[in-house]
């Protein structure tokens, strides 16, 4: 099988690693294009079966599967300058960017497209990649998803929800961040060396996140669990709501939403 990724980016980068150390396609499948050849030398060193070039249009021929990684303002006119053919699968990583947006600069409107959302742990494998599809067969979303899967988990969504998830999984690595800076520098303040408090938090998150994936998490169970009546975790948490905490998380996953989709 061959597999085209349009521009080497953190995006693009992160993508063909991932392909690449799954087991769905052979590095030698995969056709990576980028105007400036550095980030195609650190690829091509990083993987060195996979084949990199400096046009799309070799990248993109006679692959069931063409990645669109590019700067949303540059998805129409790369789109367009690649003259899919019908059988080619169209798989969009621009953010905001909508199917009926994509359709309108494909040869055929009834190609098979995706729309694909990653987040940045991608570069770690670690990413959670929203998925929507529009007139792919349930073969061809099986083949992307066990590409996809190489670099985390994934989740197929309709696109009418893509926003939403977004703002939850792609916006919401920064906010996690800004939760960690705030421990750490709290840590400060305890007397905690900044570099000892973000490997304390980072575990505790990944800690977390493993209890988040026992059968029948509930992350109110977990705070109970913690908190004894009395003791010191409910005067934090009870403080965490007087400051408006989760209504502060609320607002800043919803302000995150105007953002998306462009019918351009
Ligand atoms: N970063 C994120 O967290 C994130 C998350 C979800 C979705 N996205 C989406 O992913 C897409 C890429 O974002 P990114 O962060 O990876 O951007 P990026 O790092 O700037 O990568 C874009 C790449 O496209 C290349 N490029 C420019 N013109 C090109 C052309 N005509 N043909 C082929 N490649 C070309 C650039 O090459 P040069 O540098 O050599 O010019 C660059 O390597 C965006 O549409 C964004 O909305 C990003």
């Amino acid at each position: 099988m061959k597999v085209a990724i349009i521009g080497a980016g953190h995006m693009g980068g992160a993508i063909a690693k991932g392909l690449a150390l799954g087991k769905a396609v052979a590095p030698e499948g995969i056709w990576v294009s980028n105007p400036s050849q550095g980030k195609l030398d650190w690829l091509k060193e990083e993987i060195p079966g996979m084949n990199v070039t400096s046009s799309n249009q070799e990248a993109a021929t006679g692959a069931e599967y063409v990645y669109l990684a590019v700067k949303p303002w540059l998805v129409v006119p790369v789109l367009r300058s690649l003259k899919l053919k019908k059988g080619q699968a169209l798989v969009s990583v621009a953010a905001g960017i909508t199917f009926e947006a994509l359709s309108g600069c494909l040869p055929h409107k009834d190609m098979a497209m995706f729309r694909i959302v990653p987040n940045t742990a991608a570069r770690a494998l670690q990413s959670m990649t929203l998925i929507a599809s529009r007139n792919a067969t349930d073969g061809q979303c099986a083949v992307l998803a066990g590409m996809l899967d190489g670099m985390g988990r994934t989740m197929f969504i309709d696109e009418a929800h893509i926003a939403a998830a977004t703002a939850l999984c792609s916006c919401g690595i920064a906010y996690v961040m800004k939760y960690v800076q705030a421990c750490v520098q709290a840590g400060i303040e305890l007397g905690i060396r900044p570099a000892d408090g973000q490997k304390l938090v980072a575990q505790t998150l990944k800690g977390a996140a493993s209890l988040l994936e026992e059968p029948d998490a509930d992350p109110a169970k977990e705070i109970e669990a913690v908190c004894t009546p009395g003791g010191y975790t409910i005067r934090g948490i009870n403080q965490l709501d007087h400051d408006g905490f989760p209504s502060a998380v609320i607002r800043a996953l919803k302000a995150s939403m105007p953002f998306t989709d462009i019918n351009m």
